[in-house]
């Protein structure tokens, strides 16, 4: 029999059962949801809606129940439905008509609506915690590499010398602003929505600060419609879960460039790379490539919800109960992609030796050879000209520019002097790159300094 059966004259057809069962997946819930219902029967009780001593025996009961859960001893049935019906029943079969108090003046439709933001609250910390020990990885990668220095690219073409600190440091403001996201997303999560019943709140004389309260809410949602109706919140973890899949795909894009032999900056630990069944010599990226690949696949959640949401009169609809898988896979997904790649990025090797021979190939010092020129006076286009010619000239002989005479240097301007090897000199751009920002290395200390304190404060 259903918790609702009664205005029915016939069973559910199996597999309607089956279609709309949301069990096996919201059974995720099952403590979210035991801890609102002892919230709200405590509240029950000290408002007389109930007994005292029935809310005493609902809350001793589903306390035990709380622990069965965290054992992992709590079986749950498909015909009840969901969580919230499989709780209230296996209460109702161990403590019989107190059981039957428990939902008053409350809906499954407030109920989701909080397990859910509660849920979704315990998921941000978490993602922030592997977030933060994945920047703390790269912290210390950019601490001892201030002086490694590396071509930075542009259009994948090597472009200007910068160092892997630097680059490392980019890639830790990114996922920052990942943790900084999330925060926004847990402020609005953190809104307790009991009280809002099935849409139209309740009769009952609930004390919606005192669950509040007990459950550890900043404050308690505005509109009774809009409590039960709203899933903004997981909106938003949704597409801070794109973004830094995002990030991560994009940075897991550098590390299988970075590994290839045509490349050759970064050697994965045997722990963090796998094998070809066929090819001997394989050593592939895979890591790095599932996560990318997996990317898609939060993308795909975000767009699932997003659209599931999108035409959805008020307040609450079915539909809605897609929310969960959605948000489960895309937590799941993420997590382990995070986890897996600080692994990867703490086990890896970097190759400094090939990393400083691509900065001094590929010409990353001609805009500084220009620089040099406007310092002696010539207006940056003509130098820009000059300097373009004698890398033309340089590619004809398969020369860097620091490789020819001083005398051939002069060919191309008299402004040139002996002070221009050291002028150009790849650790020398890399230093005179010190604005606030930049890639020399007392500005990256001072970068990852701040950002050291940033992570402390967030
Ligand atoms: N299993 C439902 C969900 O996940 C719970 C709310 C059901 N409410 C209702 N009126 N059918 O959304």
């Amino acid at each position: 029999m259903k918790l609702w059966g009664g205005r029915f004259e016939k069973a559910t057809d199996r597999s309607v059962d089956d279609f709309h069962s949301s069990i096996s997946f919201d059974q995720r819930l099952a403590e979210q949801d035991i801890l609102g219902s002892i919230a709200h029967a405590t509240m029950l009780g000290e408002q007389n809606i109930i007994p005292q001593a029935d809310a005493d025996t609902i809350v001793s009961a589903l306390a035990h129940m709380l622990e069965e859960v965290r054992a992992g001893t709590l079986a749950f049935s498909v015909d009840a439905e969901d969580i919230h019906m499989n709780i209230e029943t296996i209460l109702t079969e161990r403590i019989g008509e107190a059981g039957k108090r428990l939902h008053t003046g409350r809906s499954r439709n407030d109920q989701v609506a909080l397990d859910v933001r509660m849920y979704a609250m315990a998921a941000i910390r978490t993602a922030q915690e592997n977030l933060r020990a994945l920047i703390r990885a790269l912290l210390s990668i950019a601490r001892e590499n201030l002086y490694t220095v590396m071509p930075g690219y542009t259009h994948l073409q090597r472009a200007q010398p910068i160092t892997l600190a630097h680059h490392m440091m980019a890639w830790v403001e990114m996922l920052l602003r990942d943790i900084e996201r999330l925060n926004g997303a847990y402020a609005r999560a953190d809104s307790m929505p009991l009280g809002s019943g099935a849409l139209a709140g309740t009769t009952y004389p609930l004390n919606r600060e005192r669950v509040r309260e007990l459950l550890g809410f900043s404050r308690i949602t505005n509109n009774s419609l809009d409590g039960v109706a709203d899933r903004d919140f997981l909106l938003e973890y949704l597409s801070s879960a794109a973004i830094s899949m995002m990030h991560l795909s994009r940075f897991c894009e550098e590390v299988i460039l970075w590994a290839s032999a045509e490349f050759q900056f970064i050697e994965l630990d045997d722990g963090f790379a796998t094998g070809s069944s066929i090819m001997p010599q394989k050593k592939n990226p895979d890591v790095a490539e599932l996560i990318r690949g997996k990317t898609g696949r939060v993308y795909g959640d975000l767009m699932a919800l997003l659209t599931a949401m999108k035409g959805l009169p008020l307040a609450y609809n079915k539909d809605m109960q897609e929310d969960k898988e959605a948000f489960f896979d895309a937590h799941d997904t993420w997590m382990k992609c995070l986890t897996t790649f600080t692994g990867m990025m703490q086990t890896a090797r970097f190759r400094r030796e090939k990393m400083a021979r691509a900065a001094e190939g590929g010409f990353t010092n001609a805009t500084d050879a220009a620089d040099y020129l406007v310092k002696k006076g010539m207006p940056f286009r003509e130098a820009h000209e000059v300097v373009g010619k004698l890398v033309l000239h340089c590619l004809k002989d398969g020369k860097a520019i620091n490789d020819l005479s001083l005398a051939g240097l002069k060919e191309f301007s008299p402004l040139f002097a002996e002070d221009v090897y050291e002028a150009i000199s790849i650790l020398a751009c890399v230093r005179g790159r010190n604005l606030p920002g930049g890639p020399a290395p007392e500005a990256v200390e001072a970068a990852i300094a701040q950002a050291e304190a940033r992570l402390e404060r967030l």
